[in-house]
């Protein structure tokens, strides 16, 4: 069903509604798409429900996501869905990234927490992970097409930087000798107006998004 599936791509213009209720989340998506002439409109101004996420993988959520704004909308609309996935500790947190942290949202902890794991596991190091990020656009009739991007490189401890959010401090982008918490914003997610390969995961995702739909 989340296949991505380019030979039956579609074009998006005029408004997509951004399927988050998150307002960094909404942010970005707007930036992202504003040079496409493209206008996001989010979920929240809409008053559309947020939907469980019980999928399995993050394209599943974020199909989830986009279906249930696409259906309750009558327009398309755009989800995204992402996390860290540390190899040595099977791929966790991956889905449940944003969950380890706790309503409270503490990041330091959720990082303290990968890096007592990966210590009782005796991991060897490189401590090899890498984010991944989905995006869906689901339009009315059903239809749904996913992109996914992904950036691999190694964790270190102690978290370093305090740029960007979330696990930036401790990620290491391979080819790179500063975290994500140390690079800036156009650094770590901006698309190359070359078409060149961006670096962060949610980017690569982006640039075959528009590629395809754009
Ligand atoms: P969701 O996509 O809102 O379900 O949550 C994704 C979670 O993954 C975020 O809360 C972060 O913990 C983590 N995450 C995703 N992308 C990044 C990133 O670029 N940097 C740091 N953490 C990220």
């Amino acid at each position: 069903m989340t296949a991505e599936t380019p030979e039956r791509a579609r074009r998006l213009s005029g408004r997509v509604v951004a399927a988050t209720h998150n307002p960094g989340k909404l942010r970005e998506i707007r930036e992202l798409l504003a040079p496409h002439g493209v206008e996001a409109v989010g979920a929240a101004e809409l008053d559309l429900a947020e939907p469980e996420e019980t999928g399995r993988t993050f394209r599943d959520n974020a199909a989830i996501k986009a279906e249930a704004a696409a259906r309750a909308s009558g327009e398309p609309a755009l989800a995204d869905d992402s996390g860290l996935c540390v190899e040595a500790l099977g791929g966790a947190p991956g889905i449940y990234s944003a969950r380890w942290a706790g309503d409270s949202r503490d990041f330091a902890a959720a990082m303290a927490r990968i890096e007592r794991e990966l210590r009782a596991a005796g991991a060897p190091r490189p401590w090899r992970a890498h984010f991944v990020s989905a995006l869906a656009l689901a339009w009315p009739d059903g239809r749904i097409q996913t992109f996914e991007g992904r950036v691999d490189g190694d964790l270190v401890f102690p978290p370093r930087g305090t740029a960007g959010f979330g696990y930036d401090p401790i990620f290491l982008p391979d080819g790179h000798d500063r975290t994500f918490g140390e690079m800036r914003a156009e650094e770590k997610h901006g698309v190359p107006a070359d078409g060149s390969l961006a670096l962060s995961h949610r980017a690569r995702a982006f640039q075959k998004f528009a590629r395809e739909c754009l």
